[in-house]
């Protein structure tokens, strides 16, 4: 059984209390509220096996291993599946990675390849990722989360860090006419879309959305904690206190770089999954 604990925007609030409490990793973009959100939500042990999926060449598994004792592995196969080797190869080359984080393992391989050899199943404490899954094509999605469900051992908790479009002034234009056809649009389509969606073609734009995608994926082994509630897209186009994409970073790094373009407000959610 799967049990859905959190799904929400990381917020604004919570990142200035990471500052506060001096967690590490602590910035002021979506990495910099993941990466200590990460910290602060598992209890890790020493001796628990964890693995970052999509760890690329993130610190953070090197310090989980050497903070908490914890035998870290990251799985990412560094975009050559997808195409996008490139991208990112610009933070370095993967083959150094082993000799500049020694207590971590890399496992080249992708989550969703249920015929690997190298990914164990059944072997992890601990799940996570950071500003990954919004990489893995809609349509790739159910393969991946059933597979990293199999990776991990019952009683082992899955945390995923997803950026996500927010549902505000998505058509370009000042006026209010615009800032109405792309809120109320998106609203609606996705609103009316939503119970319609399957595993295999989920609509993943809204928080809702990736509810309805985890039920459809694991059926009866997916339940949502009582109480649990999850915001809607009105709700979430009117909330000022979600974690947004710095404007440098959509300047710097997103095509075509270092130029002016439309600025869509790209905020972060968090998802906590406990299996039993
Ligand atoms: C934006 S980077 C992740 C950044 C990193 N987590 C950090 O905190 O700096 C996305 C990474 O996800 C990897 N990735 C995409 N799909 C994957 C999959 N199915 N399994 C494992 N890694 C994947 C890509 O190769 C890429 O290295």
């Amino acid at each position: 059984m799967l049990t859905l604990e959190q799904l929400r925007w990381g917020t604004v609030t919570e990142l200035m209390q990471f500052h506060d409490a001096g967690i590490p990793f602590a910035d002021w973009g979506i990495k910099g509220h993941n990466r200590p959100f990460i910290l602060a939500t598992v209890p890790f042990k020493p001796g628990q096996t964890v693995v970052e999926i999509g760890g690329a060449y993130s610190e953070l598994p090197q310090h989980i291993a050497r903070q908490f004792g914890c035998q870290v592995h990251v799985i990412d196969d560094f975009g050559v599946e997808s195409g996008e080797a490139e991208m990112w190869s610009r933070w370095g080359q993967r083959e150094e990675l082993e000799q500049k984080n020694p207590d971590v393992k890399y496992i080249f391989d992708r989550a969703g390849n249920f015929g690997s050899t190298v990914i164990p199943q059944n072997f992890y404490d601990v799940v996570f990722s950071v500003s990954t899954i919004e990489h893995i094509p809609e349509t790739a999605m159910a393969g991946v989360f059933r597979h990293m469900e199999a990776m991990l051992k019952p009683g082992g908790l899955m945390v995923h860090c997803i950026d996500l479009q927010i549902p505000l002034k998505l058509h370009r234009g000042p006026g209010l006419q615009s800032l109405l056809a792309g809120t109320l649009g998106y609203w609606l389509y996705f609103a009316a879309a939503t119970p319609f969606a399957s595993a295999a073609k989920p609509q993943l734009k809204t928080l809702r959305g990736w509810k309805s995608f985890l039920r459809q994926t694991f059926g009866s082994q997916f339940r949502s904690a009582p109480g649990l509630q999850v915001e809607g897209a009105v709700s979430s186009s009117l909330n000022s206190d979600i974690v947004l994409e710095p404007m440098e970073i959509m300047y710097k790094i997103y095509p075509p770089k270092n130029q002016t373009k439309f600025y869509r407000r790209k905020g972060t959610f968090v998802m906590v999954l406990r299996k039993s």
